[in-house]
């Protein structure tokens, strides 16, 4: 059904005097059927008048088009959008968000952007924009003068530099997507120009040719904090690298370059001796080989005397990361320890003074074992949090969680296990647990008085959504319970009788209206 613009409109606003508030529903636009607008009213900074959010994303559009004065952000992200024309958008002062991803845009011209003085944002990922002076003038950004974000990533062919100058003058840019071509890789982010850039943090590349990080590598770009090495670029980090990276505070790596023991090594030691809180590799650690690679034990190793506090390895191939045999504990500094989405099918590593552990999506099934600390008898466990959702689980060891007193959080959902015996009992603070999309039909007795018995400390939550609860003469208690106790227990409004019959119930409490 085409509902036309009027219906459209009616409809927002009843449903906006329904609810006492004004609603973001997208409406065609006024001045352009194909794109959709969001009205912002009373925007702080703008004043009275009243500004749009547009957009125009995916229409295969092949001009831009023209938009009043008071667009806030413009999306025209996902059309075939070949040229920015001079003075294109002369009149939009107020244009906060501009997104040109995912066009066509061979070149830009010398004032393709003027009057764009409160342009905060600029997207040009993907599209095919070489790095040529032709393609990207010099002074093309110049007006861009309170720009905070630039994204020119995925555009080039390895073969030509970003005219840096181009983005010098943009001295209030904190974030930068670009593509580091093959030629004198260091020298695209080393150049003086650079120095100029004083807020510029984060650093995000798209493609890369086997990039070196050495002792100058980012030595013009001495406020850089963030950085993020995309899925098509291969990196190396030389000794001495720390030297360009002296504010470094997180950074996520997928391919080295020259894949080897030593290669990773050198790197993790190298990153140990900058201020680093964050590692992660994604997708990184891929060939399992014939002699036992056993990553972990060289991250373990070379970051025992670190200041990392949170280390993600995920998507990877478990063959290369853990050994077989000893595994070393996790190191001291480490608080968070993200695991997800590596198939893993075993884990048993000592968790030292980890807090929160995300072990989400692998294939644990039974196989899970969580060790404290048995060298220091005595010594507590810190965790607090535990993720371990999506693992094929169909029971869990009664003793797992007993040595972690400390839990506060756990999300056991997308699992199939059908009651619990799991025992939390010395888990005082839990406060959150997640059952939802699993297969139990009821809690039992000892659950029960479990859960009630914690939350005489602590304010629990249970989620029991989407499992296989039952109401019949054996899950009456469990019902019973539900209603009385001071657990906060969430579930679907249904359940199966003794014969298989699915009962919808009402709540008592609050009337309920009919969707
Ligand atoms: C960087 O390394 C080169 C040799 O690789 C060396 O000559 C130079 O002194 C180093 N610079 C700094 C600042 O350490
Ligand atoms: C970490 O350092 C401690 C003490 O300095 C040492 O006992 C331990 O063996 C080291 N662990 C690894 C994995 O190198
Ligand atoms: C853990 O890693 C996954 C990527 O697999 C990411 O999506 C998620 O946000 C991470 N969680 C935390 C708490 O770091
Ligand atoms: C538990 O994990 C599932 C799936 O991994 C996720 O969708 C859900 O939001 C998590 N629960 C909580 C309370 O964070
Ligand atoms: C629970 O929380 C309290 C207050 O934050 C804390 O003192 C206590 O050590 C925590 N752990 C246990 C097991 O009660
Ligand atoms: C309830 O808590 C008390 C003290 O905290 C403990 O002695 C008792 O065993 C607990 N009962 C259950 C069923 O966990
Ligand atoms: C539990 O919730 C109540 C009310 O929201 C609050 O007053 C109380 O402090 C909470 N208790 C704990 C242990 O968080
Ligand atoms: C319950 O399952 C439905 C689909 O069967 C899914 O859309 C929904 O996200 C699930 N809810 C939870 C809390 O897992
Ligand atoms: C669990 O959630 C998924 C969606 O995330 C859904 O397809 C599936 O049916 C759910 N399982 C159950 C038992 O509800």
């Amino acid at each position: 059904m085409k509902l036309s613009t009027n219906m459209l409109k009616h409809l927002a606003i009843v449903l906006g005097v329904c609810q006492n508030v004004l609603l973001a529903i997208p409406l065609p636009c006024h001045f352009n059927e194909k794109c959709r607008c969001i009205n912002i009213p009373h925007h702080a900074e703008i004043g009275r008048e009243i500004m749009l959010e547009v957009d125009c994303s995916n229409r295969r559009l092949q001009d831009i088009p023209d938009v009043p004065a008071n667009v806030y952000t413009l999306s025209l992200k996902k059309n075939n959008i070949k040229v920015i024309n001079h003075y294109q958008f002369n009149l939009l002062r107020h244009l906060s968000e501009l997104d040109f991803s995912y066009n066509k845009i061979k070149r830009l011209n010398r004032f393709s952007f003027n009057g764009l003085s409160n342009l905060l944002f600029l997207n040009l990922n993907y599209n095919p924009l070489p790095y040529t002076e032709r393609a990207i003038p010099i002074e093309v950004f110049k007006s861009l003068i309170s720009l905070k974000h630039i994204c020119i990533r995925h555009t080039s062919p390895y073969d030509s530099l970003l005219q840096e100058v181009a983005l010098s003058n943009l001295k209030l840019l904190e974030s930068l997507e670009i593509d580091i071509p093959k030629i004198t890789p260091y020298k695209v982010v080393s150049s003086k120009s650079f120095d100029s850039l004083v807020h510029l943090e984060t650093l995000k590349v798209g493609t890369c040719f086997l990039l070196e990080i050495q002792n100058n590598t980012f030595f013009h770009l001495v406020h850089l904090k963030n950085i993020y090495f995309d899925i098509l670029c291969e990196i190396s980090i030389l000794p001495g690298a720390h030297y360009s990276l002296q504010k470094l505070h997180k950074i996520e790596m997928h391919y080295f370059y020259m894949y080897d023991v030593l290669s990773i090594d050198d790197a993790i030691k190298e990153l140990s001796l900058t201020p680093v809180q964050t590692i992660i590799f994604r997708n990184t650690f891929l060939h399992g080989t014939k002699e036992n690679f056993n990553v972990w034990n060289i991250l373990a190793s070379a970051l025992n005397d670190s200041s990392v506090r949170h280390l993600q390895i995920t998507e990877n191939n478990p063959v290369g990361i853990f050994p077989v045999l000893r595994i070393d504990p996790v190191p001291p500094s480490i608080l968070t320890l993200n695991l997800s989405s590596n198939k893993l099918d075993q884990f048993t590593l000592e968790l030292t003074n980890v807090q929160k552990l995300i072990l989400r999506d692998n294939h644990l099934g039974d196989l899970l074992c969580l060790k404290t600390d048995n060298k220091h008898r005595g010594r507590n466990s810190k965790l607090e949090y535990i993720d371990i959702s999506k693992n094929n689980i169909y029971t869990l060891k009664p003793s797992i969680f007993q040595a972690q007193a400390e839990l506060r959080f756990i999300n056991l959902s997308h699992n199939h296990l059908q009651e619990v015996l799991f025992d939390v009992s010395r888990s005082n603070n839990l406060s959150l647990l997640d059952l939802s999309n699993n297969s139990i039909s009821a809690f039992d007795q000892n659950s029960m008085r479990m859960f009630d018995n914690i939350s005489l400390t602590s304010n629990l939550t249970i989620y029991l959504l989407n499992n296989s609860l039952q109401c019949t003469c054996k899950t009456l208690i469990f019902w019973k319970w539900v209603v009385v106790t001071r657990v906060k227990v969430f579930f679907d409004r249904r359940c199966a009788s003794e014969d298989g019959v699915v009962i919808r119930f009402v709540s008592t409490k609050k009337k309920e209206f009919k969707s």
